[in-house]
């Protein structure tokens, strides 16, 4: 099949005849790669099990993993859901269009090839403009996975989009880089109280603020136990393994105090190299010894001979004597990680390293989510120094 692409020329005001033939496609029952604020995604028809099962097939995903149905507007809501809880209603007042999936029982028109066979149903209105304008010109309801093979990092390019899909769908709608850069928060609302099954940019503090207090699904944080089955299907799947093992660095909270304890030996061990290895980087002692650590377990394994990458930030690149070094973005800010991470795990697996070390990141905010993609990658294999 010839993957047509077509280029919008204006990301915030795309023209309606720009994206005609995209919306007849899904109408159609075909298949486009479209883009949205967290990550592009593979568009087919939510309402037609047969372009379901081609999103699977294009991917290569098991089809037991739901997709998310995604709307242009609260009317369109309503057809696919039995019930909107009043949590949901909630969060759709404060967060809809934007980066949040919400779960709720489904009604009879969606078929069970769009939700892996459960009786909920994911549903999402995004932001983008291109997004929503497509999502209305097809006048149905779109289901849309990550546009990626799956296996692989997700997209946020058309370019990324390309080299998985190009020959697998009719059409790739390139609206340039996204924003964001991880997927949207999934928030169960089916529930006497909100579950957050996968972490995204609307935050835990957020929800937190709305409800006092929300649940999080323990697949989030740790490997999969054995006997607990994540609530979200497709966070039981290693989801991407980078080519080389990436191990991240994490410090403890005991090192993190040390750090800042004079007197301890570890403040004298990092003033010292500090003063030593120039001070003017004007790096916190934190930020200092995480990149140092990286750094010294990424030259172990280069003296064995192996090839080693390292993901780096803007401020501790210079620290780094190891290795190729890629930036994921600033420590000072979260949005920069998010947006970088999964063009940076792309780049090395296209590099061919042996290795990855990894700095880590605040868990808080943002940086849940951050971490939750970047320890899914690794296989949760964490070094605590
Ligand atoms: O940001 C996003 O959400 C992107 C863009 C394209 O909108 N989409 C996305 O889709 O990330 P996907 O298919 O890669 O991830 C959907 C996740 C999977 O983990 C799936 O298991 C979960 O949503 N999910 C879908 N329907 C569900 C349901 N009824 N109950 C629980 N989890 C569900
Ligand atoms: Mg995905």
């Amino acid at each position: 099949m010839d993957t047509k692409r077509i280029v919008i020329k204006n990301r915030e005001n795309p023209a309606d005849e720009e994206l005609f033939e995209a919306a007849r496609i899904l109408k159609e029952g075909g298949l486009v790669a479209f883009p949205t604020e967290t990550v592009y995604g593979l568009g087919g028809n939510a309402l037609d099990g047969d372009a379901a099962r081609r999103i699977y097939e294009a991917k290569g995903r098991p089809s037991d993993n739901p997709l998310i149905a995604h709307i242009s507007s609260m009317e369109e809501l309503a057809p696919l859901v039995s019930r909107i809880p009043e949590a949901g209603q909630i969060l759709a007042e404060k967060f809809w269009p934007g980066p949040l999936t919400m779960i709720f029982p489904k009604s009879d028109q969606v078929p069970l090839s769009t939700t892996g066979g459960l009786d909920t149903v994911a549903v999402r209105m995004p932001d983008d403009p291109v997004a929503q304008k497509l999502i209305r010109l097809a006048g149905v309801p779109v289901a849309a996975p990550s546009a990626n093979t799956s296996g692989r990092p997700s997209p946020t390019t058309a370019d990324h989009v390309w080299q998985d899909l190009n020959g697998k769908i009719e059409m790739i709608v390139d609206g340039g880089p996204v924003g964001i850069g991880v997927e949207s928060t999934i928030v169960d609302v089916t529930g006497p109280v909100p579950v957050i099954l996968r972490p995204g940019f609307i935050t835990q503090e957020m929800l937190d603020e709305l409800f006092g207090h929300v649940e999080m699904d323990p697949a989030i944080t740790g490997p999969m136990k054995e006997g607990i089955h994540p609530k979200a299907p497709g966070m039981k799947y290693r989801h991407y393994a980078p080519k080389g093992q990436l191990t991240l660095v994490e410090l403890t909270e005991k090192t993190v105090k040390a750090l800042y304890t004079p007197g301890s030996s570890l403040y004298s061990q990092v003033s010292r190299i500090m003063a030593d290895r120039g001070r003017s980087w004007g790096l916190d002692p934190e930020s200092f010894y995480m990149a140092w650590q990286v750094n010294r377990l990424a030259e172990e394994k280069e003296k064995e001979g192996c090839r080693v990458g390292v993901i780096c930030t803007e401020e501790t690149r210079d620290v780094y004597t190891a290795a190729v070094k890629r930036s994921i973005g600033r420590r000072s800010s979260a949005d920069s990680v998010a947006h970088n991470l999964y063009a940076v795990l792309r780049e090395f697996d296209d590099l061919g390293v042996d290795y990855i070390f990894s700095e880590s990141f605040a868990r808080d905010h943002l940086g849940q989510a951050i971490m939750n993609r970047l320890s899914k990658a690794a296989g949760y294999q964490i070094c605590r120094v």
